[in-house]
């Protein structure tokens, strides 16, 4: 952390409770998030502000928000490498939001093709939090002065923004802000839905079978694979264009078994779909089964989640609130 000899490059990340964390947040995200824990100073989030953007039930916001924490630790993100907290418990992100909002064009955020698409949506709570949605998230960014931040492709127009506010902010004020760059892990895997293969697996697919979330029952994870979409063709070929399910199905194994796409279609050369499907979901049972497990020993562990939560503010906030000092002087704000 901040006391190694030479400073580590920092990453912030983080992921709305809205809904139960996917197998794609894991093979997509939390998984290469584990690899990165030595490397670089990391700082990992439930992102409990966003998920108010769309109208949430405040029971089920508070056990989804102490779940994925639980979950993190059980997909392997030790809490002594990585500082791990609640986005609401450091309160220097929002009032950094506020500053950076004045720094933020109307028209800038009238681009932003997710706040497009979840209008579209949520057309009957199109509230302003969902509009200036980036603009916590950027702070959230440049409140650590982080170097990268591990995103998806959704998520990328966010970041290009956070850059372009932070230079902004800079060419006035002089360099305040890290610019931060997406990072896109070598490794990272883009799951699709097992309904949808043309679409990114989402957790808002919970009932139609198109996601597999981390807490699934094996029952529950065989069944998604046995119906997951695939093609009237019948041989297993990587060929994300003509054969997207397919291919989706092929990704899934080979992160999880480290097999070639090549070596897979080997496998399964002279074997039908039936068999394939089955063989992913046994392996996708497998590497969840432990995950499930270990969660469900954690969320019994009040005690420990929260010296853990709290730990993770504490280290998070020291941080954070150097930026918001540095802010509140450039701007003009009087100290204290
Ligand atoms: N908007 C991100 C998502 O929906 C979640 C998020 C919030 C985030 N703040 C962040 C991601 C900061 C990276 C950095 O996936």
């Amino acid at each position: 952390m901040e006391n190694s000899a030479v400073q580590k490059k920092k990453i912030l990340s983080g992921i709305k409770p809205s809904g139960d964390l996917t197998l794609g947040s894991y093979l997509g995200a939390i998984k290469n998030w584990v690899e990165l824990s030595d490397e670089y100073d990391c700082f990992y989030m439930m992102a409990d502000m966003h998920a108010i953007t769309v109208r949430q039930t405040p029971a089920d916001l508070r056990r989804r928000t102490l779940s994925q924490l639980a979950q993190y630790i059980a997909c392997g993100l030790d809490p002594k490498k990585n500082t791990m907290f609640i986005q609401s418990h450091v309160s220097a992100h929002a009032e950094l939001s506020w500053v950076l909002n004045c720094y933020t064009m109307f028209g800038e955020l009238s681009r932003m093709t997710q706040f497009k698409d979840k209008s579209a949506k949520n057309a009957t709570n199109i509230n302003a939090g969902l509009f200036t949605y980036p603009v916590l998230m950027a702070s959230d960014i440049l409140v650590y002065q982080a170097d990268l931040v591990p995103v998806g492709e959704d998520q990328k127009q966010h970041v290009e923004l956070t850059r372009d506010i932070a230079n902004r902010f800079n060419g006035v004020y002089g360099d305040t802000f890290t610019i931060p760059e997406p990072f896109i892990p070598k490794t990272g895997a883009r799951i699709m839905s097992l309904q949808e293969p043309q679409n990114k697996m989402s957790k808002s697919e919970q009932d139609n079978g198109g996601c597999v979330c981390l807490l699934d029952k094996p029952e529950a994870i065989m069944k998604a694979f046995k119906r997951a979409v695939t093609d009237s063709d019948t041989c297993v070929r990587f060929d994300t264009k003509n054969k997207p399910g397919i291919s989706n199905l092929m990704q899934i194994y080979s992160v999880i078994t480290n097999k070639s796409f090549e070596q897979i279609e080997n496998e399964f050369a002279s074997r039908g779909y039936g068999d394939f499907k089955t063989a992913v979901g046994e392996a996708v049972v497998e590497l969840l089964r432990p995950v499930r497990e270990q969660t469900e020993k954690l969320i019994a562990d009040k005690a420990y989640l929260e010296s853990v939560y709290k730990e993770g503010a504490e280290r998070a906030a020291y941080v954070a609130n150097k930026t918001l000092r540095k802010v509140y002087k450039r701007v003009g704000f009087v100290a204290k």
